[in-house]
């Protein structure tokens, strides 16, 4: 039923070039602040006003650091005005405190149109299909760190798999009347969530040298380094527990952070090693996170090993 209205309706609209123009709207194509694209697509807006993008610009950290965005070299990532391959992008002048908008990384200039992954009919405004937005390299303009990580580990999964995770089939707008002239298409989650590594994504094993212990922790199961970070200044807390049985509990403490550089590396151990010249009964390590733009820490993983 719905088919068949769209198959007629198409005809009527997008049959005759004069009628197509009456549809146009021509300021979607002027860099609109986000909430005019949530006009029409309601839910893809609902999701991005959850994300990070969404408080890049009006995060309290962001404002303190760039010394209240003073710091121009800051200001082009937290308030881009498009993305573009292999280019950093240029800070827009419009909408700043969108942070990250819809048209920043949707409208580009050189054709006027938005693009998107998709091939659609979208009467309001322009659309080109742009496989650009399905590669890893699309969010290599400002996560330029972890790209390069992400690269180096060889993973064949892109960023998008995982932080823009496929939701099925929706309808890509909630309004009248182009809700009833569309049908549902693939979508991908736009809160770009964060994620939690899984237990199962670091290994730890505990080893014997003579009289050195050795814990290697080796994070197997995310394609790039834990924590992760361009800017920010996300942390990985380890505590390495050896309880000797008698009372007496050695701890060794691990902050990691990318700016120690002494972070995870996909499939490459880290090493902590001691000498103890008892043997232990057992052997405790848990691993906390605490992400950049977050005051709590999360359990990650805890590991109990007998001696
Ligand atoms: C090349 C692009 C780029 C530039 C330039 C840039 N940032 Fe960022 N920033 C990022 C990305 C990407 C993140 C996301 C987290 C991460 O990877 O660090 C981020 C995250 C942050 C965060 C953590 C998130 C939050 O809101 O608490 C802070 C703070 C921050 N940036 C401050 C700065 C400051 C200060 C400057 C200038 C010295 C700057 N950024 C310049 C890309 C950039
Ligand atoms: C008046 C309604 C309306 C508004 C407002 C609107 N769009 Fe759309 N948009 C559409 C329609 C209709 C489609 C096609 C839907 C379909 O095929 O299911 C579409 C499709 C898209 C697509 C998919 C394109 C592709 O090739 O994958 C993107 C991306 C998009 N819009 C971005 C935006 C952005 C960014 C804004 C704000 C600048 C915006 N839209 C504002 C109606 C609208
Ligand atoms: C125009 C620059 C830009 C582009 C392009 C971009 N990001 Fe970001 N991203 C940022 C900034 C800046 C932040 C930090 C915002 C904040 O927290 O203040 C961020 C934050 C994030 C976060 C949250 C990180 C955290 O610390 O919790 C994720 C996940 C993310 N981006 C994924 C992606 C993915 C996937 C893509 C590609 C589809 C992408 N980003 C493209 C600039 C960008
Ligand atoms: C950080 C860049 C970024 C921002 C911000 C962003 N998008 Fe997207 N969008 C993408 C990427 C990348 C894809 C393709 C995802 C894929 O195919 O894996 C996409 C896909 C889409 C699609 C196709 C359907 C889907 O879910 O895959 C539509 C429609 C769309 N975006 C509209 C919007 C609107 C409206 C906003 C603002 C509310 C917005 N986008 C904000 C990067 C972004
Ligand atoms: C196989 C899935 C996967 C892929 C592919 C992936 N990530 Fe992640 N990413 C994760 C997980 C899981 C976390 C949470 C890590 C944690 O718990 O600390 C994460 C965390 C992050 C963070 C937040 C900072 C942190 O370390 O917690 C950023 C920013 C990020 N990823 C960006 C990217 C970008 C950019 C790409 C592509 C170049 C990418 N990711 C590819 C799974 C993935």
């Amino acid at each position: 039923m719905k088919k068949t209205f769209i198959a007629l309706m198409s005809i009527f609209i997008g049959g005759c070039g004069p009628f197509e123009k009456i549809f146009i709207e021509e300021d979607l194509l002027k860099r609109p602040e986000a909430k005019r694209c949530g006009d029409c697509h309601a839910e893809i807006y609902k999701e991005w006003k959850k994300s990070r993008h969404a408080k890049a610009w009006v995060s309290e950290k962001f404002r303190e650091e760039s010394e209240e965005y003073s710091k121009v070299k800051c200001l082009k990532c937290h308030a881009p005005l498009e993305v573009l391959e292999g280019k950093k992008p240029v800070t827009r002048d419009k909408h700043r405190e969108d942070g990250i908008n819809c048209s920043a990384c949707h409208y580009r200039e050189e054709t006027n149109a938005i693009h998107g992954p998709l091939k659609v009919w979208s009467p309001p405004h322009p659309s080109r299909q742009d496989e650009f937005f399905e590669k890893s390299k699309y969010c290599a303009s400002c996560h330029e760190d972890t790209y390069k990580e992400w690269k180096m580990s060889g993973s064949e999964k892109s960023c998008q798999s995982c932080h823009m995770p496929n939701i099925g089939k929706r309808d890509l707008i909630q309004n009248f009347p182009y809700h009833l002239l569309h049908l549902a298409k693939p979508r991908h989650d736009h809160s770009f969530p964060s994620l939690k590594a899984k237990s199962e994504d670091i290994e730890i094993r505990i080893k014997k040298e003579g009289k050195r212990r050795i814990i290697e922790i080796e994070n197997v199961g995310v394609p790039h380094n834990l924590p992760t970070a361009d800017q920010g200044d996300p942390k990985y807390y380890i505590t390495i527990e050896v309880n000797f049985g008698n009372g007496k509990i050695r701890k060794i403490r691990r902050t990691l952070s990318p700016e120690a550089e002494n972070t995870l590396s996909y499939k490459k151990p880290l090493r902590i090693s001691f000498f103890e010249s008892k043997d232990p009964k057992e052997i405790k390590v848990t691993i906390y996170r605490r992400l950049s733009w977050k005051k709590e820490r999360e359990l990650i993983k805890t590991y109990l090993a007998s001696m």
